[in-house]
């Protein structure tokens, strides 16, 4: 594997040379926030819109934020990378406490990691699981403390699954890592956002895309009947793009593997965003 290209608190190295301490807030009580940033065809897409994303993790757990600095560290990873199509992640945690303590002090300097990574943005048919939603009342903040995400993400996999979604008390959420969308023969449903899901950037680009294009969106409350009676159903993240729903664990559903409203919304979308990756 090629070394992969980082950065430390402002300071760029290798991944596998970079040393952190333990008590990283990060790594003690997951008191960081994040983002994933794609870029295909050398273009990143988004940018603006996940750097503001990250601007608001921050200020919802009242860190430090220096855009400036976090988009320069980006664009240099990339270009240090030489990579055509791939994604940056990039952290930003409290820092680095004297001893582990609940109670943070408040002139700990922010801690920042990144490093970029390759990725091929191709269209996926996944199988997915449906799941309680174990989470938090904040999942709008794209936080790195995932752990309901991790638990059910990986209950999916040893049923063979790729993905989940997830719902609270019978209401649609969102995956373990990506925004839900469903359809029937005329409109395209997603839930709306709220508290109790991340705001995605590839939800958002799609929902602007295929509206402008004439295709009716409905962004509200939806339930699991609702996934029973689609005609299509995907996924949509930064890394997974549109992933199609081919099956849902332990449910007899409608689906169309042809469905010409949701090969409308891929197309778009790749056309768009991804084409020539
Ligand atoms: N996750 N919801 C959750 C819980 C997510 O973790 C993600 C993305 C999304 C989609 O957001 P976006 O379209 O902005 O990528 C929705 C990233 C890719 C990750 O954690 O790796």
């Amino acid at each position: 594997m090629d070394k992969i290209h980082a950065v430390y608190n402002s300071r760029f190295n290798y991944l596998n040379e970079i040393k952190i301490s333990p008590l990283s807030r990060a790594y003690t009580f997951s008191d960081s926030v994040y983002e994933v940033i794609p870029f295909c065809n050398s273009k990143i897409i988004a940018f603006k819109r996940h750097i503001k994303r990250l601007e608001k993790s921050c200020h919802a757990l009242k860190l430090t934020f220096d855009i400036d600095k976090t988009s320069s560290e980006i664009h240099k990873l990339i270009e240090k990378s030489n990579l055509i199509n791939g994604y940056v992640y990039y952290q930003v945690s409290r820092g680095i406490d004297l001893i582990r303590s609940h109670i943070y002090d408040d002139s700990l300097p922010v801690e920042t990691f990144g490093y970029v990574v390759k990725h091929t943005f191709k269209s996926q048919k996944i199988k997915v699981m449906l799941c309680e939603d174990l989470r938090w009342q904040r999942c709008d903040i794209k936080s790195t403390s995932l752990l309901g995400n991790i638990l059910s993400m990986n209950d999916a996999k040893r049923h063979d699954c790729n993905e989940v979604i997830m719902h609270k008390n019978n209401i649609l959420t969102e995956g373990g890592a990506s925004n839900v969308f469903f359809a029937n023969d005329d409109t395209v449903f997603t839930p709306a956002l709220s508290n109790n899901i991340l705001p995605g950037i590839t939800r958002e680009l799609l929902i602007n895309e295929i509206k402008a294009s004439g295709i009716k969106v409905e962004e509200g409350e939806f339930s699991v009947s609702d996934i029973r009676a689609a005609k299509s159903i995907w996924l949509t993240s930064s890394t997974k793009g549109l992933a199609e729903v081919i099956d849902v664990l332990d449910m007899e559903t409608e689906l169309d593997h042809n469905h010409s409203l949701f090969q409308r919304c891929e197309k778009i979308f790749v056309e768009k965003f991804l084409s020539g990756s």
